[in-house]
């Protein structure tokens, strides 16, 4: 079976047409595959055009302030990959006079690109014989051998197929040729096997072992993590209080609510007995209200967070801790917003959020 060629013949007939399929910007391929990494392409597509648009050259990202780019990011998650591509940018004006490398070592140098971003850029803008593996290609080359390795040594073991079969091929094609079948025919469930071009050669579906390839390690259970917010409400400034998140934890950056995290899930009542409420508003505070419980599913972590109002009628009522800002109303949809933030406030403060 001539896999290489056989792939490249399907990918030209079926792929999608993308807006990135139509570049060869290293910078603009460079976005894709970023927002590829962790999100699908039906739900990357919108902000792959946004951001394009916004900044369309390494320059105007450079330029760009980091809350600005949070905020075009906001809802993609892994936050880390927008604001790795910032310093990246600014890496590439101060360091590369603006150019984009087309070494494969070179590229990798820039913050948060990582083998496999390195080497989708360098194949599909500079036509480098550099094999890509994702979970799609993982998933693609490990039925179709029947490997069933896992962890590193399926990672080795497809890199070195890959490796083998981009030869005497344009290499950005064949590795996105094998993305693609990845991402239309050989799924993770209910693959299209009847349909495949493969399907007297896949060593996998001859074995019947289509549905258990590749092999998974179990993962870690998802831990919890309990979030009381406090929903600060300064009634006579139509303001509330929001907090910039600077620790090194999730969502670094971006803006949710003065919080206290704690082992358990807290009442309204408990959480007037810790010691933090006690520093932050004393004994006399009551709280107002309370949301019910939000659930927000991370990769390693469950968050359970449930919000509680608190009215203070002006600022001189209250001082500012850590990072506390007072943000109008109007303009809380200006900030840069965690997924679950944004959704607390679509239902509680509907009014701000309308036009996101
Ligand atoms: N997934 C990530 N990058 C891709 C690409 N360039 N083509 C198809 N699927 C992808």
């Amino acid at each position: 079976m001539d896999f290489a060629s056989q792939i490249l013949k399907w990918y030209r007939k079926e792929k999608r047409n993308l807006p990135w399929r139509s570049t060869r910007n290293p910078y603009l391929i460079w976005l894709s595959e970023v927002i590829l990494q962790q999100t699908r392409v039906d739900q990357g597509m919108d902000y792959y055009l946004q951001f394009s648009e916004k900044y369309p050259d390494i320059e105007m990202l450079a330029e760009a302030s980091e809350q600005e780019v949070l905020k075009m990011w906001q809802g993609l998650g892994y936050y880390s990959r927008a604001r790795n591509m910032l310093f990246a940018a600014r890496q590439l004006m101060s360091e590369f006079n603006g150019v984009f490398p087309r070494d494969y070592e070179q590229i990798r140098k820039l913050k948060g690109v990582g083998e496999y971003t390195a080497a989708a850029i360098a194949s599909i803008a500079y036509g480098q014989r550099v094999a890509v593996v994702d979970g799609n290609v993982k998933r693609v080359i490990s039925r179709l051998f029947g490997l069933k390795n896992t962890g590193n040594d399926l990672y080795k073991k497809v890199k070195q197929i890959m490796s083998e079969q981009i030869n005497f091929q344009p290499p950005g094609d064949f590795n996105q040729a094998v993305m693609e079948f990845g991402a239309l025919y050989c799924v993770p469930k209910n693959p299209l096997c009847d349909h495949c071009i493969f399907f007297d050669h896949c060593v996998a579906r001859k074995k019947a072992l289509v549905e258990k390839l590749p092999v998974k390690v179990p993962g870690k259970k998802p831990k919890p993590r309990y979030f009381s917010y406090l929903v600060i409400n300064i009634r006579e400034e139509n303001s509330i209080v929001m907090r910039k998140r600077n620790v090194n934890d999730i969502w670094k950056n971006l803006y949710d609510f003065p919080l206290i995290e704690t082992k358990k899930a807290l009442s309204a009542e408990d959480l007037q007995k810790e010691p933090a409420w006690d520093v932050w508003f004393g004994k006399e505070q009551q709280i107002r209200g309370s949301s019910g419980l939000y659930r927000h599913q991370l990769t390693h972590r469950t968050i359970i967070a449930q919000f509680h109002f608190v009215d203070k009628s002006s600022i001189s009522e209250l001082s500012l801790h850590e990072n506390w800002e007072i943000i109008a109303l109007e303009n809380i949809n200006t900030l840069p917003l965690p997924r679950l933030i944004e959704r607390f406030i679509s239902t509680y403060y509907p009014s701000e959020y309308s036009d996101i």
